[in-house]
C-alpha cells in the first residue's frame, strides 16, 4: 500500500494532469487539495483530450473516488459546467465518484470581480497575470475568516448572513476603490440556491473518507495543481498563486496526517514555460523559444495565452526537489526537444557578482538573475513512438541522466507525448 503525492516542480503546466490520469490506474482515491479553477490540466486517452480544472484527474476511471479537499477553493458554478460536460461524453459524475469537502471555500462572483478589477487597476510591471478567475480573493476571505464554505450552503439562514455582511463590504470597495461593480445579493443568492440543490449530495467530510480509505488499505494519489514557483510562500512572490502548492499542503489541503504519505512526485517538464507575469530567468526571447512555445503547443489549457518558453532550469529543478521533499521525478515533453542541435540547463545563477545556487527571495533580484548554463548535445530523432528507455537516442538518455545528478533525484516516469499511452514508466511510485 502507498500514498503518493504529484506536484508540480516549476511554474504550472508541467503535465500534472497526464501523469495523474496515468498512475490513476493504480490508485483507488484521487484528491485535489489546494487551488480552483486557475489549474488546467490535461488529458490524451486514445485520441480524446479532457481538460479538467477543478474534477480531479482521475475521472475517467469509473471505479475509483474523486475528492475534491478543504484546501481548495471551488466555484460551484464551474464545477457543475464541468460535471455537465462530463455527462455529455457519457460519465455521469454522482456522488458515489466525487465528494466535496464541507470546508472547502466557495468562489462567489465578487471574488471575480475583485481579482478582474484589481488586475485591471494595476500598472504594467506591477500586474500578476492572474487567470482571472477570483482565486486571490477568495484565499484572501478565507484568511481574513470572511470566507464561505461549501457545507455553509446546507445552511440557509447562515449562508444568507454570511453573504450580506460580504456583499455590503465588497461593494464598497468594488465600486469606491476599483470603480467596478456593485455586485447584487439577490442575484448571487438566487444562482447559490441553485447550485446549492445540485451540489448537497456532494458535500461530505473528505478527511474522515480518507482515513476510512487508508485503514482499509486503499491507495491515494493526490493531485497538486500549479507549481513550485508559484507557491504562495516559497514562489517568486508576489507573481504567485495564493496557495501552498508545495507537497506539504497535500495533508493540510485535504485532512490527511504526513506521516502517511509515502512518495511525491515532481512533474518536470524538459524545459521551462511560465504563463503570467514575473520573472523568469532562463526564458529565451529568440527562435528556440518560440520553437518551443509551437513544437510544445504551449498556450495556457485555463485562458488560452501563449506561454512563455525557456531552457529547463536545473536550480528550480533543484529547489523543488528540497521544497517538496521529491523522490521521484516525471519528466515531461522529452520529445518536444527532439531536433535542437543543443540544449541548455542552468545550473546556478550570477547576481551582483555572487554566484547562487537556489532561487531568491528578493523579487528585484530575482529579475536580475544571469543563468549560468551548461550545454548539452541535442538528439534529432523523434521520441514519441518510444516505449523502453533503451530506445531512447543516447543523447535523450545522457540528457535524462544529467537531470538526474542535477536534482540528485532519480526519474520514475518519462514521457514522450500527450498521449496516455506515449510514457516511459521506470517505476511505479505505488509499489514500494
Ligand atoms: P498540467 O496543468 O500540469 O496538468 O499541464 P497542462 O495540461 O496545462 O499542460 C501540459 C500540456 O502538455 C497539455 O497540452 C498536455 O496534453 C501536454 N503534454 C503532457 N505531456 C506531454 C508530453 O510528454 N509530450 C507532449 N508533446 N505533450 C505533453
Ligand atoms: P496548472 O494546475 C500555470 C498563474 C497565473 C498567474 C499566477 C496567479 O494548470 O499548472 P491566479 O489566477 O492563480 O491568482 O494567478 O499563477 N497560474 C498558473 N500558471 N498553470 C496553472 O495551473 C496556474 N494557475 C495559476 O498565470 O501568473
Ligand atoms: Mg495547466
Amino acid at each position: 500500500m502507498a500514498n503518493v503525492v504529484i506536484v508540480g516542480t516549476q511554474w504550472g503546466d508541467e503535465g500534472k494532469g497526464k501523469v495523474v490520469d496515468l498512475l490513476t490506474r493504480h490508485a483507488d482515491y484521487i484528491v485535489r487539495f489546494q487551488g480552483g479553477n486557475n489549474a488546467g490540466h490535461t488529458l490524451v486517452v486514445e485520441g480524446k483530450q479532457f481538460i479538467f480544472h477543478l474534477i480531479p484527474s482521475g475521472i475517467l476511471y469509473p471505479e475509483k473516488k474523486c475528492l475534491i479537499g478543504n484546501g481548495v477553493v471551488l466555484d460551484p458554478g464551474v464545477l457543475l459546467a464541468e460535471m455537465q460536460e462530463l455527462a455529455e461524453s457519457g460519465l455521469a459524475v454522482t456522488p458515489k465518484r466525487l465528494t466535496i469537502s464541507a470546508n472547502s471555500h466557495l468562489i462567489m462572483p465578487y471574488h471575480i470581480q475583485l481579482d478582474l478589477g484589481s488586475e485591471a487597476k494595476m500598472k504594467q510591471g506591477q500586474k500578476i497575470g492572474t487567470t482571472g478567475r477570483g482565486i486571490g480573493p477568495c484565499y484572501g476571505d478565507k484568511i481574513n475568516r470572511r470566507g464561505i464554505k461549501a457545507g455553509e450552503l446546507l445552511d440557509a439562514d447562515l449562508f444568507r448572513d454570511k453573504l450580506a455582511a460580504n456583499v455590503a463590504e465588497k461593494n464598497i470597495f468594488l465600486t469606491q476603490i476599483l470603480g467596478v461593480g456593485p455586485v447584487s445579493f439577490d442575484t448571487i443568492y438566487a444562482q447559490y440556491q441553485e447550485y446549492t440543490e445540485k451540489l448537497a449530495p456532494f458535500i461530505g467530510d473528505v478527511s474522515v473518507e480518507l482515513d476510512v480509505a487508508r485503514k482499509a488499505g486503499r491507495q491515494i494519489l493526490f493531485e497538486g495543481a500549479q507549481g513550485t514557483q508559484l507557491d504562495i510562500d516559497h514562489g517568486t512572490y508576489p507573481f504567485v498563486t495564493s496557495s501552498n502548492t508545495v507537497a506539504g499542503n497535500a495533508c493540510i489541503g485535504s485532512g490527511f496526517g504526513p506521516a502517511h504519505i509515502d512518495t511525491v512526485i515532481g512533474i518536470l517538464k524538459a524545459y521551462t514555460t511560465r504563463v503570467g507575469e514575473g520573472p523568469f530567468p532562463t526564458e529565451l526571447f529568440d527562435e528556440v523559444g518560440d520553437q518551443l512555445q509551437r513544437k510544445g503547443g504551449e498556450f495556457g489549457a485555463t485562458t488560452g495565452r501563449k506561454r512563455r518558453c525557456g531552457w529547463l532550469d536545473g536550480v528550480v529543478a533543484r529547489d523543488a526537489v528540497r521544497l517538496n521533499g521529491i523522490n521521484g521525478l516525471a519528466i515531461t515533453k522529452l520529445d518536444v526537444l527532439s531536433g535542437q542541435p543543443e540544449l541548455q540547463i542552468s545550473t546556478a545563477y550570477e547576481e551582483g557578482g555572487e554566484r547562487l545556487s537556489a532561487m531568491p527571495g528578493n523579487i528585484r533580484r530575482v529579475a536580475r538573475l544571469q543563468p549560468i548554463y551548461e550545454k548539452l548535445a541535442g538528439w534529432q530523432e523523434e521520441i514519441r513512438h518510444v516505449r523502453h528507455l533503451d530506445d531512447l537516442p543516447a543523447k535523450a538518455r545522457a540528457y535524462v541522466q544529467r537531470i538526474e545528478e542535477i536534482t540528485e533525484t532519480p526519474v520514475f516516469i518519462l514521457s514522450v507525448g500527450p498521449d496516455r499511452e506515449e510514457t516511459i514508466l521506470l517505476r511505479n511510485p505505488f509499489v514500494k
